[in-house]
């Protein structure tokens, strides 16, 4: 089934980052293995993962998010609700391993319960059940590099920080003029607002909720992929200072995204109507998408 597949590539991507970036311990009975072993995720790397990242470096060019973006940011696409979206983005079922592998929703609904009972503002609970909804792009046939993985800026030389980054060689980027220096078509300091970055579930959801939700939270959607930026340190020169206090609130909410999936099952029915309440508080019946 091809929702399946699609969805078990995406988890694919998303257990890379738990290794790379997590801080749970991991335990092991064999004595041959350290502990970072089990963290080098370069050796840890499924093929699909590895194919994954060479097709997302080589063709995350500037002229690719500004097609996307024409595409997808004027926001035509359907008109539904955020809780019907949900349900929207639960085809994407991974099957491969029922007893263990969350649902979509699950893992929405695990996030936000995380922040909720951290006893975190609204908006930021609401931020977490939103955050991964412009994976949605899978249903609407991007593939799976424009969709997940890390995202970073493109107009610029990229980074030797950015996972994988030797897969850049065969990005077109490489060799137009425009994107040689740090900065390249950007101001130095110009702010992350003016930078384009790679196209995704981030930068997509990032435009449909513009209109609803607190800066912060937007720049949660917006950069929660964004590992190069607010885990590597990377980019340094196109932030600005209002940057660097979004990126604290980032940095924040990240650890409910990596770290809630291991928790238990949440009860999709029973928190239902906790959720709707809260949609209802910041969202229209209907929004565009
Ligand atoms: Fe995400
Ligand atoms: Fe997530």
């Amino acid at each position: 089934m091809k929702l399946a597949t699609e969805a078990h590539n995406l988890d694919a991507w998303e257990e890379t980052l738990e290794p790379r970036y997590g801080s749970t311990p991991f335990v092991t009975t064999d004595p041959e293995k350290r502990p970072e072993q089990f963290r080098d995720y370069r050796a840890e790397a499924r093929p699909s993962v590895k194919e994954f990242y060479r097709l997302n470096h080589r063709h995350q060019t500037l002229d690719f998010v500004l097609e996307k973006k024409r595409q997808y940011v004027p926001l035509e696409k359907m008109r539904m609700g955020v809780w019907e979206a949900m349900e929207y983005l639960n085809q994407l079922v991974d099957d491969s391993d029922p007893d263990t592998d969350l649902s979509q929703i699950e893992h929405l609904l695990q996030t936000a319960e995380a922040i909720r009972k951290d006893d975190r503002p609204r908006w930021f609970v609401l931020t977490g059940l939103l955050h991964d909804l412009g994976k949605i792009l899978c249903l609407w046939g991007e593939p799976q590099w424009a969709v997940v993985g890390d995202t970073f800026p493109v107009g610029c030389a990229f980074s030797e920080k950015v996972v994988f980054a030797e897969f850049f060689a065969d990005n077109p980027d490489r060799l137009d003029p425009r994107c040689q220096s740090t900065t390249g078509i950007y101001e130095a300091g110009c702010g992350l607002a003016a930078v384009h970055l790679s196209w995704g579930h981030d930068e997509y959801l990032y435009h449909v909720m513009r209109p609803y939700l607190p800066t912060e939270g937007l720049a949660m959607i917006r950069y929660h992929s964004c590992y190069p930026i607010h885990r590597e340190h990377a980019y340094g020169e196109l932030l600005s200072a209002a940057d660097h206090e979004l990126l604290r609130w980032v940095v924040d909410f990240n650890q409910y995204d990596l770290y809630s999936k291991s928790r238990e099952r949440p009860d999709v029915t029973e928190l239902k109507p906790y959720y709707l309440d809260l949609i209802s508080e910041y969202f229209p019946a209907e929004i565009a998408w």
